[in-house]
Protein backbone atom coordinates (compact mmCIF):
# COMPACT_ATOMS: atom_id res chain seq x y z
CA UNK A 1 0.00 0.00 0.00
CA UNK A 2 1.52 3.55 -0.86
CA UNK A 3 -1.08 6.55 -0.15
CA UNK A 4 -0.73 9.91 -0.53
CA UNK A 5 2.79 9.73 -2.22
CA UNK A 6 1.86 10.18 -5.57
CA UNK A 7 3.02 13.70 -7.56
CA UNK A 8 0.76 15.94 -6.33
CA UNK A 9 1.59 15.53 -2.57
CA UNK A 10 5.61 15.01 -4.08
CA UNK A 11 4.51 18.53 -6.11
CA UNK A 12 3.50 19.64 -2.23
CA UNK A 13 6.12 18.83 -0.49
CA UNK A 14 8.30 21.47 -2.79
CA UNK A 15 6.08 23.98 -2.61
CA UNK A 16 5.19 23.82 0.99
CA UNK A 17 6.74 26.39 3.38
CA UNK A 18 8.81 25.54 6.60
CA UNK A 19 6.91 24.80 10.23
CA UNK A 20 7.81 25.28 13.28
CA UNK A 21 7.05 24.37 16.75
CA UNK A 22 6.94 27.91 18.29
CA UNK A 23 6.25 26.66 21.74
CA UNK A 24 4.06 24.14 24.13
CA UNK A 25 2.02 24.08 27.18
CA UNK A 26 0.94 21.89 29.51
CA UNK A 27 -1.57 21.44 33.12
CA UNK A 28 -0.43 18.59 34.78
CA UNK A 29 -2.63 15.49 33.80
CA UNK A 30 -4.56 13.32 36.33
CA UNK A 31 -7.86 14.33 38.00
CA UNK A 32 -8.58 18.47 38.48
CA UNK A 33 -11.15 19.64 39.68
CA UNK A 34 -11.41 22.40 36.40
CA UNK A 35 -13.76 21.81 33.18
CA UNK A 36 -12.13 20.89 30.12
CA UNK A 37 -12.19 24.72 29.42
CA UNK A 38 -10.62 26.58 31.71
CA UNK A 39 -7.79 24.07 31.92
CA UNK A 40 -7.47 24.32 27.71
CA UNK A 41 -6.75 27.98 28.58
CA UNK A 42 -4.21 27.08 31.01
CA UNK A 43 -2.45 25.14 28.47
CA UNK A 44 -2.93 27.66 25.95
CA UNK A 45 -1.69 30.82 28.19
CA UNK A 46 1.53 28.78 29.16
CA UNK A 47 2.49 28.19 25.40
CA UNK A 48 1.79 31.88 24.32
CA UNK A 49 3.62 33.14 27.20
CA UNK A 50 6.75 30.65 26.01
CA UNK A 51 6.12 32.31 22.66
CA UNK A 52 6.67 35.14 23.91
CA UNK A 53 4.02 36.61 21.18
CA UNK A 54 0.53 38.36 22.03
CA UNK A 55 -2.87 36.47 22.02
CA UNK A 56 -3.83 38.90 19.26
CA UNK A 57 -0.93 37.23 16.48
CA UNK A 58 -2.99 33.64 16.56
CA UNK A 59 -4.62 33.52 13.33
CA UNK A 60 -6.70 30.32 13.98
CA UNK A 61 -7.64 27.84 16.67
CA UNK A 62 -7.96 23.95 16.77
CA UNK A 63 -8.85 21.98 19.52
CA UNK A 64 -8.78 18.56 20.42
CA UNK A 65 -11.73 17.40 22.42
CA UNK A 66 -13.84 14.70 22.38
CA UNK A 67 -15.84 14.04 25.71
CA UNK A 68 -16.68 17.93 26.61
CA UNK A 69 -20.44 16.83 25.43
CA UNK A 70 -20.38 15.06 29.12
CA UNK A 71 -19.82 18.36 31.23
CA UNK A 72 -22.75 19.50 28.81
CA UNK A 73 -20.75 21.81 26.83
CA UNK A 74 -20.21 21.83 22.79
CA UNK A 75 -18.71 24.12 20.12
CA UNK A 76 -15.69 25.07 22.58
CA UNK A 77 -13.94 27.03 19.82
CA UNK A 78 -15.55 30.48 20.57
CA UNK A 79 -15.78 29.89 24.01
CA UNK A 80 -12.05 29.43 24.03
CA UNK A 81 -11.12 31.92 21.19
CA UNK A 82 -13.42 34.67 23.56
CA UNK A 83 -11.45 34.15 26.41
CA UNK A 84 -8.06 34.42 24.82
CA UNK A 85 -9.25 37.93 23.78
CA UNK A 86 -9.18 36.99 20.03
CA UNK A 87 -13.31 36.21 19.39
CA UNK A 88 -13.14 37.03 15.06
CA UNK A 89 -10.48 33.92 14.55
CA UNK A 90 -11.69 30.26 12.88
CA UNK A 91 -12.12 27.82 15.39
CA UNK A 92 -12.59 24.01 14.28
CA UNK A 93 -12.87 21.51 17.10
CA UNK A 94 -11.44 17.91 16.13
CA UNK A 95 -12.67 14.45 17.06
CA UNK A 96 -10.79 11.44 15.82
CA UNK A 97 -11.01 9.48 19.10
CA UNK A 98 -7.94 9.15 20.78
CA UNK A 99 -5.87 10.67 18.21
CA UNK A 100 -7.47 13.55 18.38
CA UNK A 101 -4.79 15.85 19.23
CA UNK A 102 -2.06 14.21 16.70
CA UNK A 103 -5.35 15.25 14.30
CA UNK A 104 -6.17 18.74 15.29
CA UNK A 105 -1.77 19.46 15.31
CA UNK A 106 -2.02 18.29 11.42
CA UNK A 107 -4.09 20.48 10.47
CA UNK A 108 -2.70 23.48 11.85
CA UNK A 109 0.83 22.29 10.11
CA UNK A 110 -0.75 21.69 7.02
CA UNK A 111 -2.61 24.98 7.26
CA UNK A 112 0.53 26.96 8.42
CA UNK A 113 2.78 25.39 5.29
CA UNK A 114 0.20 25.75 2.70
CA UNK A 115 0.57 29.67 3.24
CA UNK A 116 -3.07 30.15 5.08
CA UNK A 117 -1.87 31.04 8.34
CA UNK A 118 1.22 32.04 10.03
CA UNK A 119 0.66 31.49 13.56
CA UNK A 120 -1.76 28.80 15.36
CA UNK A 121 -3.03 27.20 18.08
CA UNK A 122 -3.52 24.20 19.15
CA UNK A 123 -5.31 23.11 22.43
CA UNK A 124 -6.04 19.49 23.22
CA UNK A 125 -8.44 19.37 26.16
CA UNK A 126 -10.19 16.66 28.27
CA UNK A 127 -12.29 15.96 31.58
CA UNK A 128 -13.57 12.71 32.40
CA UNK A 129 -12.62 12.29 36.50
CA UNK A 130 -16.74 13.59 36.83
CA UNK A 131 -17.61 10.26 35.14
CA UNK A 132 -17.66 6.89 37.27
CA UNK A 133 -15.69 3.96 35.27
CA UNK A 134 -18.56 2.11 33.50
CA UNK A 135 -20.02 5.34 32.24
CA UNK A 136 -16.32 6.25 31.03
CA UNK A 137 -15.88 3.02 29.40
CA UNK A 138 -19.18 3.43 27.63
CA UNK A 139 -18.29 6.50 26.50
CA UNK A 140 -15.37 5.66 25.20
CA UNK A 141 -16.37 2.55 23.55
CA UNK A 142 -18.67 5.14 21.06
CA UNK A 143 -14.86 5.57 19.62
CA UNK A 144 -15.21 1.77 18.40
CA UNK A 145 -17.62 0.08 16.09
CA UNK A 146 -20.19 0.83 18.18
CA UNK A 147 -22.60 -1.12 16.49
CA UNK A 148 -20.72 -5.00 16.60
CA UNK A 149 -18.30 -4.37 18.93
CA UNK A 150 -19.02 -2.27 22.36
CA UNK A 151 -22.63 -3.37 21.74
CA UNK A 152 -21.49 -7.06 22.29
CA UNK A 153 -19.52 -5.88 25.66
CA UNK A 154 -16.10 -5.43 23.68
CA UNK A 155 -15.08 -2.25 25.78
CA UNK A 156 -11.20 -0.88 24.77
CA UNK A 157 -9.39 -3.07 27.54
CA UNK A 158 -11.21 -5.84 26.06
CA UNK A 159 -10.19 -5.00 22.24
CA UNK A 160 -6.89 -4.75 23.37
CA UNK A 161 -6.88 -7.39 25.06
CA UNK A 162 -7.71 -9.38 22.20
CA UNK A 163 -4.47 -7.69 20.52
CA UNK A 164 -2.60 -8.71 23.26
CA UNK A 165 -3.65 -12.53 22.88
CA UNK A 166 -3.60 -12.34 18.92
CA UNK A 167 0.75 -11.04 19.75
CA UNK A 168 0.90 -13.84 22.26
CA UNK A 169 -0.44 -16.61 19.77
CA UNK A 170 1.30 -15.53 16.66
CA UNK A 171 5.12 -14.35 18.30
CA UNK A 172 4.92 -15.63 21.45
CA UNK A 173 5.10 -12.21 23.31
CA UNK A 174 4.86 -13.16 27.43
CA UNK A 175 2.93 -11.31 30.07
CA UNK A 176 6.37 -10.11 31.51
CA UNK A 177 7.56 -8.98 28.18
CA UNK A 178 4.12 -6.29 28.35
CA UNK A 179 4.55 -5.89 32.31
CA UNK A 180 8.48 -4.40 31.31
CA UNK A 181 6.51 -1.63 29.26
CA UNK A 182 4.67 -0.58 32.31
CA UNK A 183 7.40 -0.70 34.49
CA UNK A 184 9.48 1.53 32.01
CA UNK A 185 7.15 3.71 31.93
CA UNK A 186 6.40 4.38 35.17
CA UNK A 187 10.04 4.58 36.10
CA UNK A 188 10.02 7.60 32.89
CA UNK A 189 6.96 9.12 34.68
CA UNK A 190 8.56 9.57 38.12
CA UNK A 191 10.54 12.45 36.57
CA UNK A 192 7.31 14.04 35.26
CA UNK A 193 6.21 16.76 37.42
CA UNK A 194 3.75 16.88 35.12
CA UNK A 195 2.38 13.23 34.76
CA UNK A 196 -0.62 11.50 36.28
CA UNK A 197 0.76 8.54 38.50
CA UNK A 198 4.24 8.82 40.04
CA UNK A 199 4.88 5.58 41.28
CA UNK A 200 7.71 3.09 40.94
CA UNK A 201 6.68 -0.75 40.34
CA UNK A 202 8.08 -3.55 39.51
CA UNK A 203 7.25 -6.51 37.00
CA UNK A 204 5.83 -8.57 39.88
CA UNK A 205 3.65 -5.64 40.76
CA UNK A 206 2.54 -5.81 37.05
CA UNK A 207 1.59 -9.33 37.13
CA UNK A 208 -0.24 -9.37 40.72
CA UNK A 209 -2.52 -6.73 40.14
CA UNK A 210 -6.17 -7.51 39.19
CA UNK A 211 -6.75 -8.61 35.66
CA UNK A 212 -8.87 -6.59 33.88
CA UNK A 213 -9.71 -8.10 30.74
CA UNK A 214 -7.31 -10.73 30.26
CA UNK A 215 -4.43 -10.97 29.56
CA UNK A 216 -4.47 -7.34 30.34
CA UNK A 217 -3.69 -6.12 34.71
CA UNK A 218 -4.46 -3.13 35.93
CA UNK A 219 -0.79 -1.68 35.78
CA UNK A 220 -1.18 -3.10 31.94
CA UNK A 221 -3.83 -0.14 31.52
CA UNK A 222 -3.39 3.78 30.83
CA UNK A 223 -6.06 5.38 33.26
CA UNK A 224 -8.49 7.79 32.53
CA UNK A 225 -6.95 11.10 33.13
CA UNK A 226 -7.73 14.74 32.74
CA UNK A 227 -5.78 17.12 31.28
CA UNK A 228 -4.89 20.02 29.28
CA UNK A 229 -1.89 20.57 26.15
CA UNK A 230 -1.52 22.94 23.55
CA UNK A 231 1.16 24.22 21.08
CA UNK A 232 1.86 26.88 18.79
CA UNK A 233 2.80 26.24 15.29
CA UNK A 234 3.96 28.58 13.23
CA UNK A 235 5.96 29.71 9.96
CA UNK A 236 9.52 29.68 9.76
CA UNK A 237 9.70 33.56 8.80
CA UNK A 238 7.03 34.29 11.43
CA UNK A 239 9.11 31.94 14.36
CA UNK A 240 12.40 33.82 13.55
CA UNK A 241 11.06 36.69 14.75
CA UNK A 242 10.93 35.39 18.20
CA UNK A 243 13.40 32.60 18.88
CA UNK A 244 16.71 31.20 16.84
CA UNK A 245 15.79 28.22 18.49
CA UNK A 246 13.86 26.41 15.62
CA UNK A 247 12.08 23.21 16.15
CA UNK A 248 11.25 22.26 12.79
CA UNK A 249 8.24 19.99 11.73
CA UNK A 250 10.15 17.68 8.84
CA UNK A 251 7.25 14.93 8.51
CA UNK A 252 3.42 14.63 9.14
CA UNK A 253 2.08 11.21 8.37
CA UNK A 254 -1.87 10.29 8.21
CA UNK A 255 -3.74 7.08 8.09
CA UNK A 256 -6.71 5.28 8.52
CA UNK A 257 -7.27 1.64 9.38
CA UNK A 258 -10.37 -0.66 9.35
CA UNK A 259 -12.18 0.08 12.34
CA UNK A 260 -13.32 -2.66 13.93
CA UNK A 261 -10.84 -5.96 14.52
CA UNK A 262 -12.79 -8.40 12.68
CA UNK A 263 -12.21 -6.29 9.27
CA UNK A 264 -8.41 -6.42 9.84
CA UNK A 265 -6.49 -8.98 8.43
CA UNK A 266 -4.03 -9.11 11.73
CA UNK A 267 -5.45 -8.15 14.98
CA UNK A 268 -1.39 -7.99 16.14
CA UNK A 269 -0.83 -5.02 14.06
CA UNK A 270 -2.15 -1.59 13.36
CA UNK A 271 -2.03 -1.12 9.48
CA UNK A 272 -2.59 3.22 9.94
CA UNK A 273 0.92 3.45 11.56
CA UNK A 274 2.84 1.48 9.56
CA UNK A 275 1.37 3.47 6.62
CA UNK A 276 1.21 7.30 8.14
CA UNK A 277 4.98 6.43 8.95
CA UNK A 278 6.07 5.94 5.48
CA UNK A 279 4.65 9.31 4.69
CA UNK A 280 6.37 11.03 7.19
CA UNK A 281 9.62 8.93 6.79
CA UNK A 282 9.66 10.27 3.16
CA UNK A 283 8.75 13.56 3.65
CA UNK A 284 11.12 14.18 6.16
CA UNK A 285 14.41 12.65 4.14
CA UNK A 286 15.41 10.82 7.39
CA UNK A 287 15.93 7.89 8.20
CA UNK A 288 14.79 5.55 11.59
CA UNK A 289 18.68 5.79 12.49
CA UNK A 290 18.15 9.03 12.57
CA UNK A 291 14.96 9.48 15.31
CA UNK A 292 16.58 10.37 18.65
CA UNK A 293 13.36 8.96 20.89
CA UNK A 294 9.87 7.87 20.06
CA UNK A 295 6.70 9.15 21.89
CA UNK A 296 4.52 6.39 20.90
CA UNK A 297 0.11 5.47 22.09
CA UNK A 298 0.54 3.34 25.07
CA UNK A 299 -2.80 2.99 26.09
CA UNK A 300 -1.96 -0.59 26.91
CA UNK A 301 1.49 -2.19 27.23
CA UNK A 302 0.75 -4.13 24.18
CA UNK A 303 -0.12 -1.17 22.34
CA UNK A 304 3.36 0.38 22.68
CA UNK A 305 4.54 -3.18 22.01
CA UNK A 306 2.61 -3.11 18.81
CA UNK A 307 3.85 0.99 17.67
CA UNK A 308 7.41 -0.19 18.35
CA UNK A 309 6.72 -2.71 15.59
CA UNK A 310 4.48 -1.20 12.89
CA UNK A 311 6.91 1.99 12.79
CA UNK A 312 9.67 -0.46 11.83
CA UNK A 313 11.98 -0.04 15.01
CA UNK A 314 12.61 -3.88 15.06
CA UNK A 315 11.00 -6.95 13.15
CA UNK A 316 7.36 -7.31 14.06
CA UNK A 317 7.21 -9.93 16.70
CA UNK A 318 10.22 -8.61 18.64
CA UNK A 319 8.99 -6.03 20.31
CA UNK A 320 8.10 -7.53 23.71
CA UNK A 321 11.78 -9.09 23.30
CA UNK A 322 13.61 -6.16 23.22
CA UNK A 323 11.23 -3.72 25.59
CA UNK A 324 12.78 -6.56 27.76
CA UNK A 325 15.82 -6.07 26.87
CA UNK A 326 15.86 -2.18 27.94
CA UNK A 327 16.45 -1.31 24.31
CA UNK A 328 12.89 1.37 24.67
CA UNK A 329 14.84 3.06 28.27
CA UNK A 330 14.79 6.30 28.82
CA UNK A 331 19.14 5.23 28.10
CA UNK A 332 18.43 2.50 25.55
CA UNK A 333 19.33 2.44 21.97
CA UNK A 334 15.91 3.85 21.02
CA UNK A 335 14.34 5.67 24.22
CA UNK A 336 10.61 5.12 23.64
CA UNK A 337 7.83 7.32 25.92
CA UNK A 338 10.63 9.02 28.26
CA UNK A 339 7.56 11.16 29.36
CA UNK A 340 5.77 8.24 30.85
CA UNK A 341 3.34 8.06 28.00
CA UNK A 342 0.04 7.07 28.34
CA UNK A 343 -0.08 4.48 30.75
CA UNK A 344 1.75 6.69 33.51
CA UNK A 345 1.88 10.01 32.19
CA UNK A 346 -1.85 9.95 31.64
CA UNK A 347 -4.62 9.94 28.50
CA UNK A 348 -6.52 12.64 28.96
CA UNK A 349 -7.79 11.86 25.36
CA UNK A 350 -8.08 15.31 23.57
CA UNK A 351 -4.99 16.86 25.14
CA UNK A 352 -2.71 13.12 24.66
CA UNK A 353 -1.48 14.04 21.16
CA UNK A 354 -0.70 17.36 21.98
CA UNK A 355 0.93 16.52 25.01
CA UNK A 356 3.25 14.10 23.29
CA UNK A 357 4.28 17.18 21.42
CA UNK A 358 5.12 18.97 24.70
CA UNK A 359 7.42 16.27 25.37
CA UNK A 360 9.32 16.79 22.03
CA UNK A 361 9.38 20.35 22.49
CA UNK A 362 10.88 20.12 26.57
CA UNK A 363 13.16 17.34 25.18
CA UNK A 364 14.79 18.89 21.78
CA UNK A 365 15.22 22.36 23.82
CA UNK A 366 16.85 20.49 26.51
CA UNK A 367 13.92 21.02 29.35
CA UNK A 368 13.60 17.68 30.01
CA UNK A 369 15.24 17.49 33.16
CA UNK A 370 16.03 14.28 34.86
CA UNK A 371 14.21 12.55 32.26
CA UNK A 372 16.62 14.90 29.32
CA UNK A 373 16.91 12.22 26.44
CA UNK A 374 21.29 12.95 25.91
CA UNK A 375 21.98 14.35 22.92
CA UNK A 376 18.04 14.82 21.62
CA UNK A 377 17.63 16.50 18.06
CA UNK A 378 14.79 14.55 16.06
CA UNK A 379 11.88 13.27 17.79
CA UNK A 380 8.97 11.32 16.61
CA UNK A 381 5.10 11.49 18.18
CA UNK A 382 2.35 9.01 17.15
CA UNK A 383 -1.08 8.92 18.36
CA UNK A 384 -3.73 6.30 17.60
CA UNK A 385 -7.40 6.65 17.88
CA UNK A 386 -9.29 3.76 19.06
CA UNK A 387 -7.65 0.65 18.42
CA UNK A 388 -5.99 1.90 15.00
CA UNK A 389 -8.70 3.13 13.04
CA UNK A 390 -6.73 6.68 13.24
CA UNK A 391 -3.08 7.31 12.97
CA UNK A 392 -1.17 11.00 13.47
CA UNK A 393 2.27 10.89 13.34
CA UNK A 394 4.90 13.55 13.34
CA UNK A 395 8.96 13.77 13.18
CA UNK A 396 10.34 17.11 14.83
CA UNK A 397 14.06 18.30 14.45
CA UNK A 398 15.74 21.23 16.32
CA UNK A 399 17.88 23.52 13.68
CA UNK A 400 21.31 23.14 14.66
C1 LIG B 1 -7.99 -0.02 34.44
C2 LIG B 1 -9.25 0.67 34.92
C3 LIG B 1 -10.47 -0.20 34.65
C4 LIG B 1 -9.13 0.95 36.43
O1 LIG B 1 -10.24 1.69 36.85
P1 LIG B 1 -10.90 1.42 38.29
O2 LIG B 1 -11.07 -0.02 38.49
O3 LIG B 1 -12.11 2.28 38.39
O4 LIG B 1 -9.79 1.95 39.26
P2 LIG B 1 -9.97 3.06 40.37
O5 LIG B 1 -10.19 4.39 39.70
O6 LIG B 1 -11.00 2.58 41.34
O7 LIG B 1 -8.56 3.11 41.04
C5 LIG B 1 -8.14 2.17 42.00
C6 LIG B 1 -6.66 2.38 42.23
O8 LIG B 1 -5.93 2.01 41.06
C7 LIG B 1 -5.21 3.12 40.53
N1 LIG B 1 -5.39 3.04 39.07
C8 LIG B 1 -6.50 3.23 38.35
N2 LIG B 1 -6.23 3.02 37.04
C9 LIG B 1 -4.92 2.72 36.96
C10 LIG B 1 -4.07 2.42 35.89
N3 LIG B 1 -4.54 2.37 34.64
N4 LIG B 1 -2.77 2.17 36.14
C11 LIG B 1 -2.31 2.21 37.41
N5 LIG B 1 -3.07 2.49 38.48
C12 LIG B 1 -4.37 2.74 38.25
C13 LIG B 1 -5.88 4.35 41.10
O9 LIG B 1 -4.97 5.42 41.19
C14 LIG B 1 -6.28 3.84 42.48
O10 LIG B 1 -5.13 3.85 43.30
P3 LIG B 1 -5.25 4.16 44.87
O11 LIG B 1 -6.13 3.08 45.42
O12 LIG B 1 -3.82 4.09 45.34
O13 LIG B 1 -5.86 5.51 44.96
C15 LIG B 1 -9.41 2.06 34.18
O14 LIG B 1 -8.31 2.88 34.52
C16 LIG B 1 -9.49 1.88 32.67
O15 LIG B 1 -10.49 1.44 32.12
N6 LIG B 1 -8.43 2.27 31.93
C17 LIG B 1 -8.45 2.20 30.47
C18 LIG B 1 -8.99 3.49 29.88
C19 LIG B 1 -9.19 3.36 28.39
O16 LIG B 1 -9.71 2.39 27.90
N7 LIG B 1 -8.75 4.37 27.63
C20 LIG B 1 -8.87 4.35 26.20
C21 LIG B 1 -7.74 3.59 25.61
S1 LIG B 1 -7.98 3.23 23.91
Amino acid sequence: MNILLGEPFRKWCKTMRKVVLLSTGSTKYGRIDVTAREAALTAAKEAVEKAGIENREIQALYISNVFSMTERQGHLGPLIATSLGVPWIPALTIETACASGGTAFREAYANVAAGFYDCVLVVGTEKVSHLDVVTATTYFSYGSDYQFEAVNGASFPGLYAAMARAHMHQYGTTEEQMASVAVKNHENALHNPKAHFHKKITVEDVLKSRVIASPLKLYDCCPFSDGASAAIVASEEFAKKYTDTLIYVMGSGRATSPAALFDRENMASIPATNLAMNQALKQAKLSRKEIDFLEVHDCFTIAEIMAIEDLGFCEKGEGGKISDEGVTARDGEIPVNPSGGLKAKGHPVGATGVGQINEVYEQLMGEAGKRQVEGAMTALTHNIGATGGTCSLHIFRRGD
